[in-house]
């Protein structure tokens, strides 16, 4: 299966979206990851739905969101009209898990179930056959430029065993200080999707893509 490179937005320089996103995608990333935040979930607030439509109109990556809010479901209809493809939530966060996830595939998109550093892999197991994607985060979500936490590797590993006979096509991202000196051994663990912020949006951004690109073509 290809790996995938999914540049978190959340790292752009906000007062030029629109280049950096095209020189992105322009560079050969895959994906656009968006991390909206509720300031309750975490302790800070992004963006929703409006930037997010707003962005629609300038991309064709494939918009991996990622909701750091509480309850999600309220929002599943908001994110799908604002161009979302793919749509992950929190275990943490969503009281009704299996409700959530047929939510999001009623409404059309593919889903994604996401456990902070401290939550066990285990709590995604029960779902694992029904969701396209399981995010591990490898910070504690809420900001970008942090420390990748080793613990996540424990778990990528674990949750790859844990898939092996049911999903052997899961995807499995990770997300949260991601760089092109740990990102091998992120691969190596069984990750697939990788996300960068802080790594791809400082200095040369079309020259940090393609690092990413050729570091994510060695894993086999
Ligand atoms: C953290 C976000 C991440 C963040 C990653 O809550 O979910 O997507 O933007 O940024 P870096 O790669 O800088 O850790
Ligand atoms: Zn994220």
């Amino acid at each position: 299966m290809k790996n995938t490179l999914s540049p978190s937005l959340l790292a752009v320089d906000f007062t030029h979206i629109a280049d950096q996103v095209k020189t992105v995608e322009e560079a050969g990333a895959h994906w656009l990851h968006l991390d909206v935040m509720d300031g309750c979930f975490v302790p800070n607030i992004s963006f929703g739905p409006p930037v997010i439509q707003s962005i629609r109109g300038i991309t064709d990556l494939t918009f991996d969101v990622h909701l750091m809010i509480e309850d999600p479901i309220r929002y599943v209809d908001a994110f799908k009209k604002a161009g979302a493809d793919l749509l992950t939530f929190h275990a943490e966060a969503a009281p009704d898990i299996p409700a959530m996830i047929a939510a999001v595939k009623a409404a059309g998109l593919k889903c994604g179930i996401s456990v902070n550093p401290g939550t066990p892999i285990e709590r995604v197991y029960p779902y694992i056959s029904d969701v396209d994607m399981v995010l591990v985060m490898s910070v504690e979500p809420g900001f970008g430029g942090q420390k990748f936490m080793p613990i996540a590797l424990e778990k990528i590993a674990q949750l790859k065993d844990a898939a092996k006979d049911t999903r052997p096509d899961l995807l499995i991202e990770v997300d949260g200080g991601i760089n092109s000196e740990n990102v091998s051994r992120v691969l190596a663990a069984g990750a697939n999707v990788i996300v960068a912020g802080s790594a791809v949006f400082s200095g040369d951004i079309a020259s940090n893509v393609e690092t990413f690109l050729k570091l994510l073509d060695e894993d086999k």
